[in-house]
């Protein structure tokens, strides 16, 4: 495939590295080369079959929205943009193109919710929870969109009165660390996620760019990744 890459950061660089390996074409933009999305226009997207995104809350919406308009693919890795989450998925079905989101393209936290998802059960027998997540200091948004899966998998399968409480922690070079820890009178569970690298993220993400080739609409990554 023919792969456009926004972001050279962190993610976006293992990305692109990741993506080489798995003898895909890659093209990259940083935010030198993408000023007011101008590496994103019909013309230089022709021959591109997906854009994935790895960049800002701040600039994502713009890239998402030129990408989409062009009628290209995309697979966006960013986080902090859930309150235009909707109107995305509306321009999605508009255009007729395919789209995968989701805040963590690893596919342990993937299988993590799963576990959190059971061990909501507690909160119906008298367990109170908390969720703790802590990341890196450059990280620009809090709570980690991380944090917010698991919170809403909780409320959808024990439907507590209220949400968990999220506590953010920024500090050093953490990767991301997500616990959900559930108490009783009784006893304490807690579950745990530690991510060793960023390489589980820029695996998901190219093969959901290879899942994406054949489909169109907006896709969770929680929902497709058994596929992968
Ligand atoms: N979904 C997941 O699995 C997952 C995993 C990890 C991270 N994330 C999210 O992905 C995002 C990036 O994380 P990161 O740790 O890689 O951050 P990072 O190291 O700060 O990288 C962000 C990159 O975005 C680039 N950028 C800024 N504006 C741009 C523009 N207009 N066009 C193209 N590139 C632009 C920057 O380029 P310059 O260097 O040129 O300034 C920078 O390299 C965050 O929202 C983070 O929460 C998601």
């Amino acid at each position: 495939m023919r792969l456009l890459v926004l972001g050279r950061g962190k993610t976006g660089s293992l990305v692109a590295e990741v993506a080489a390996e798995r003898k895909h074409h890659i093209e990259v933009a940083g935010a030198t080369e993408n000023p007011a999305c101008a590496a994103l226009t019909p013309e230089k997207l022709r021959d591109i079959d997906a854009v994935i995104d790895f960049t800002t809350p701040h600039t994502v919406v713009p890239h998402i929205e030129a990408v989409v308009n062009a009628g290209k693919n995309m697979i966006v890795g960013t986080t902090g943009w859930d309150q235009d989450l909707d109107r995305i998925k509306t321009l999605v079905a508009h255009h007729g193109t395919g789209f995968v989101y989701t805040a963590n393209f690893s596919v342990g936290v993937n299988l993590f919710l799963d576990v959190a998802r059971a061990a909501a059960a507690a909160l119906r027998h008298d367990y109170s929870g908390q969720i703790f997540e802590r990341h890196h200091v450059q990280k620009k948004d809090a709570p980690s969109g991380t944090a917010i899966a698991i919170q809403h998998v909780i409320r959808e399968s024990s439907a507590p009165a209220e949400a968990l409480q999220i506590t953010s922690f920024r500090e050093g070079d953490v990767v991301g660390l997500h616990e959900v820890v559930l108490e009783s009178g009784h006893d304490r569970i807690y579950l745990c996620h530690d991510a060793k690298s960023r390489r589980g993220f820029a695996e998901g993400a190219v093969r959901a760019a290879e899942w994406l080739a054949s489909k169109k609409g907006f896709h969770d990554f929680k929902d497709i990744w058994r596929e992968l």
